[in-house]
């Protein structure tokens, strides 16, 4: 969480960091803040609680003529968001400037041992207390890079970090420990920032921080050491992505413009990967852990949120189709209750950022107890991407959004593959089923065309329902992840309370809650559980509840059934929740958009959650 920019150079630091803080803004968006060391040597800062545009708006570009500066958009951890706990911070001589993501964990134990030293602290931060545990440090050491060293040697939790300080101005100091950084090398000038989207405007040639590592640069130079101040040497990494992927390109929201550009991601997906004549799925990423893979007795997927539903539609089908035991697990609970890995599990992280806190600290877990691991990633380079063993990058392109869409498609389609890449392999599926397959998967970017060529029927459901207190999304089979994500999607951004259950499930409980005023989105395509899907719609209705039912375009029958109905177009079951949460993306996106919410940074969250 928390976006960081830093900037040195020949060029003005602020509009470098403004426009940076905007594209990390999806990282966290409840306060910004800068401060740039301007030409006539003196320290300029302002923050403020809100968005990134309410701090642009409130300042004059040319009071601000320096170029160094840092500067941060927050998602509050500690204390409130407020202008006082705005980043950057100072320690209390206004000595050492500082912007962080991340948490201190043991910030209490510094301040106590900070305080009794005279140590006065102004905002509720662990940051604050950092810049003033580096500012002790200081007057001990006399040296910045140092101090920096020293105080995060003595550090509990997790940091990314860009630092000032008065004594030498000519530096910024960033380090990471769990939150993402990375330094660009400019003609001239360096950028730090936590994410590429935030540097590509300048320069496509970085150079990603490991854990345990800092940049020292000034204007001319930049070093890379470890936080025990061992020198390290590390290539200029090019970067292969350009500022088009990452921008609106005429769309209102960036949620609206991933949800269009599925047939596209997905295809990025599969390209190069499947062959539609022999049916013969091949992931390069995974090859050298294929025998591991065909020997393994059992599959733990872990994951959060969003990826965790990409991951149950993974143990279906990965159980279905390869008669391998999957189990997934919420990352977070995963390794707090001492989970059994053997040596000869395959532990599988699904992320799109590579970032969780939570799911790669499950990763480590299972990497102590010396699991194969293998990670299913968007955003390459990213920590999880370089600790697992092997894996796939799914290759959906950047997604803004903070609401998962296009790479929670993507997730599904790579877990198809290598679905279909061990049923090959195991040949617990028949060559003539795996050719059926790739030839369907084939169609599938059309199939989501079509579906976005309809968008203007499920905006008119969206719009009859915009005001709903609460839904139920229900699904049986591989549909149940999708009913849960569809939930999903509708609570962040809408703020509607909405719940995904296992259709059958609902007669145990949930039906008490049903009446004429809950509307219900039953997932029903027509595959081997619709007769029951049907049933359960009976249930729900004799109870005058509103059905709403997702149904294959050339279905008549739901008619006689649903109030409402979002179509969509057939395909096999490995592939339907791909086309079954096209539907519920928009429906979320369109209530929410009715409702005059901020779809992009919906209220409380962030994109990245690279805190525990
Ligand atoms: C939901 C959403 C989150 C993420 C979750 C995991 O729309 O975006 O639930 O799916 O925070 O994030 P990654 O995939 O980056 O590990």
């Amino acid at each position: 969480m928390c976006g960081i920019v830093g900037y040195i150079g020949r060029r003005n630091a602020l509009p470098v960091i403004i426009d940076g803080l905007k594209r990390l803004e999806y990282r966290g968006y409840d306060s910004a803040g800068f401060t740039i060391l301007n030409n006539d040597e003196k320290y300029l800062t302002y923050k403020k609680a809100g968005k990134v545009k309410d701090l642009e708006d409130s300042i004059d570009y040319n009071v601000y003529t320096g170029n160094i500066g840092i500067g941060h958009t927050r998602w509050a951890t500690h204390g409130e968001p407020t202008d006082i706990n705005a980043h950057p911070h100072f320690c209390m001589e206004g000595k050492i400037i500082l912007v962080h993501n991340g948490i201190i964990e043991n910030y209490k134990s510094i301040k106590t041992k900070l305080e009794s030293e005279g140590y006065i602290f102004k905002t509720e931060t662990d940051t604050e207390i950092l810049a003033n545990f580096i500012n002790y440090n200081y007057k001990n050491t006399k040296d910045f890079v140092k101090a920096v060293q020293v105080s995060l040697a003595g550090v509990e939790g997790t940091y990314g970090i860009a630092c000032l300080c008065r004594d030498e101005k000519d530096k910024i100091i960033a380090a990471r420990k769990g939150s993402p950084l990375l330094l660009a090398v400019g003609d001239g000038e360096f950028i730090i920032a936590s994410d590429a989207s935030a540097v590509l405007n300048y320069t496509r040639n970085v150079i990603y921080l490991n854990d345990g590592e800092m940049a020292i640069i000034t204007k001319n130079s930049h070093i890379l050491k470890t936080i025990e101040n061992k020198e390290i040497n590390r290539e200029i990494e090019v970067l292969d992505m350009v500022l088009d992927q990452i921008e609106k390109g005429g769309y209102e929201h960036f949620m609206l413009k991933e949800i269009c550009e599925q047939p596209e991601s997905i295809q990025n997906t599969f390209r190069g990967r499947i062959n539609f004549t022999t049916g013969v799925a091949k992931l390069g990423g995974l090859e050298k852990v294929l025998p591991r893979l065909l020997e393994a007795k059992r599959f733990i997927i872990t994951a959060c949120g969003t990826a965790w539903h990409a991951g149950l539609i993974g143990e279906y089908l990965i159980e279905q189709f390869c008669r391998i035991p999957v189990e997934v697990e919420y990352a977070s609970e995963f390794r707090y209750r001492r989970p059994i890995i053997n040596k000869d599990d395959i532990v599988i992280a699904i992320s799109q950022s590579g970032e969780t806190a939570d799911t790669l600290a499950a990763l480590r877990e299972a990497k102590k107890f010396g699991a194969t691991t293998v990670g299913i990633v968007n955003v390459i380079g990213s920590s999880i991407a370089r600790e697992v063993d092997a894996g796939t990058y799914i290759h959906a392109g950047p997604e803004i959004g903070v609401a998962s869409t296009k790479a929670f498609t993507s997730q599904l389609m790579s877990l198809a593959l290598i679905t279909m890449m061990l049923a090959r392999e195991k040949e617990t599926l028949f060559s003539k089923t795996l050719i059926e397959m790739a030839q369907e998967l084939k169609q599938i970017p059309d199939k989501i065309q079509r579906m976005i060529d309809r968008k203007e029927e499920y905006k008119h459901i969206a719009e009859r329902f915009k005001n709903a207190n609460n839904f139920y999304y229900l699904g049986r089979g591989v549909n149940f992840p999708v009913a849960l994500e569809g939930a999903l999607k509708l609570k962040e951004i809408s703020y509607i309370h909405a719940e995904g259950y296992p259709a059958a499930e609902m007669k145990h409980g949930p039906i008490a809650l049903i009446d004429e005023n809950m509307p219900v989105i039953f997932i029903a395509p027509k595959d081997r559980t619709y007769d029951k899907i049907i049933s359960n719609i009976e249930e729900v209705k004799s109870r005058k509840g509103i059905i709403i039912a997702l149904a294959n375009e050339e279905d008549d029958n739901i008619k006689n059934y649903a109030d409402y109905i979002l179509r969509v177009p057939r395909t096999l079951g490995i592939f339907a929740p791909i086309l079954n949460i096209i539907p519920l993306q928009f429906l979320s996106y369109y209530i929410a958009v009715f409702r005059g919410n901020d779809v992009d940074k919906p209220r409380n969250l962030a994109k990245s959650v690279t805190v525990e």
